[in-house]
């Protein structure tokens, strides 16, 4: 039987007048009285661009948890016949990325890629990315020295450049081509890119494609101790057709680079910027450094990097008061969902204390891979830059990318307080 259930009655324009500001460099300052608004519209309604967006924490729990939810894959993406957000290059190389399988395939391709970031090598990439930390730190001390300083070019763009550069055996040559290429992949999964961004994208996606294709078959030739080589062997096995193991290595290799930067430069600049603008939690910090592991996560729960997170209903399903069906898009706007007052006590406090659930990582299967080393790149900088670091102030205004879904920060200029 048909169940009877009804669509909440949202004005469509209200919705639609809401994204605008929250795209502007106005409303990406500071979204949370935004999302307070969208809250208020329902835990979940319908979206004007078709398909549903999602509020509340208990929601997008229950859909990322689900076994059954599916992601955009491939075969859903040419289903949207001719558009552009879903067709272009960039979007159709997303789309062969781990997050963007569905099982059985997304199983197949997730024990492929191991577990990346075990303790063992966590152990032995930690004295490299400490050393990283202290280079990186010694040479943003120098230019605090001058007056003041960029943290975010830096520091937290070129951490996570290093660290996995270094874990996948990159030339450090190579770090600010690929910085720039990941940046520009990922406008091509923002809520309503430009034309110019989705070029922009498109380009990016070739220079990465160009990029490791050479990477992998240099490494099938002559194979290293690093996970590109390993990737390589593993699909060996699994794939008696050598071009389709090289293939599933390169997906692999060219997910693992666009997932690891634009992400973790974002949670460092972030965690920075959040502490020096609630100095009250920063003297706490320094009186407790034992917090130093809560505010990774509280900072991926107060502004994550990523603020909407898509799923498509597997068939006709009722979530909430609301029936989605079969094929339906649904946003999960994680970034409002982390701000339910349902879900936390006062939400809108960025508490040091607080070691919060969150969906910084996501959940369920497609849970990141890499949450390990993000941890250990946001924690080896906060320790080092309470023992070293002299007190700091937020100098100049902050110039905040005008996006929806990935958040940005261009530059955190800072001095000595
Ligand atoms: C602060 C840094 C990071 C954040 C905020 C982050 C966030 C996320 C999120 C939200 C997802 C789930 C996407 C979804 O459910 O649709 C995800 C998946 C993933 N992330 Fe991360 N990530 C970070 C760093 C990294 C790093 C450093 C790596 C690798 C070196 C990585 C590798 C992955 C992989 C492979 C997946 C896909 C897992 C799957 O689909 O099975 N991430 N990440």
């Amino acid at each position: 039987m048909e169940p009877t259930l009804t669509t909440p009655a949202v004005d469509r324009r209200t919705v639609a007048s809401l994204f605008s500001r929250l795209r502007t460099r106005k409303g990406q300052s500071n979204p949370l009285p935004l999302y307070a608004e969208l809250r208020d519209l329902g835990d979940i309604f319908p979206s004007p661009w078709g398909g549903h967006l999602i509020t509340s924490y208990a929601l997008c729990d229950e859909v990322m948890r689900s076994r059954t939810w599916r992601v955009p894959d491939t075969q859903w993406r040419t289903s949207q016949g001719n558009v552009a957000r879903w067709n272009r290059p960039a979007s159709l190389q997303t789309a062969k990325s781990l997050p963007m399988l569905n099982p059985p395939h997304h199983t197949r391709v997730r024990r492929s890629a191991g577990k990346m970031f075990d303790r063992t090598t966590l152990t032995e990439i930690k004295e490299s990315i400490a050393r990283n930390t202290e280079e990186v730190l010694d040479r943003f001390e120098k230019e605090l020295l001058g007056g003041s300083a960029d943290f975010t070019s830096l520091v937290a763009d070129e951490l996570p450049v290093m660290s996995i550069g270094q874990w996948m055996g990159l030339p450090p040559s190579d770090y600010a081509l690929l910085r720039s290429l990941t940046n520009d992949q990922t406008l091509s999964q923002e809520f309503f890119p430009t034309p110019s961004q989705l070029a922009r994208a498109d380009a990016a996606a070739h220079g990465l494609q160009e990029y490791f294709t050479e990477l992998v078959r240099e490494r099938r030739r002559a194979p290293g101790n690093d996970p590109v080589s390993s990737w390589i062997a593993t699909w060996d096995t699994l794939e008696p057709d050598r071009e389709k193991a090289d293939a599933e290595a390169h997906s692999m290799a060219v997910f693992v680079i666009v997932a690891a930067l634009e992400t973790t430069e974002h949670l460092l600049s972030s965690m920075v910027r959040l502490l020096l603008e609630h100095p009250e939690q920063l003297d706490r910090l320094r009186a407790h450094p034992q917090y130093v592991p809560h505010v990774v996560d509280e900072t991926l729960r107060y502004d994550p990097a990523i603020h909407a997170i898509s799923r498509i209903a597997p068939h006709d399903t009722t979530l909430g008061d609301t029936l989605v069906r079969e094929g339906e898009m649904v946003q999960l706007m994680v970034g409002a969902a982390q701000h339910d007052p349902r879900q936390y006590a006062a939400p809108e406090t960025f508490d040091v204390r607080r070691k919060p659930p969150h969906f910084g990582f996501g959940s369920g299967i497609h849970y990141c891979l890499g949450a390990p080393l993000a941890r250990l790149e946001g924690k080896l900088l906060l320790t080092s830059m309470l023992k070293r670091m002299p007190r700091l102030r937020i100098s100049e205004s902050l110039p905040w990318e005008p996006r929806v879904s990935f958040r940005r920060l261009n530059r955190l200029t800072v001095s000595a307080a």
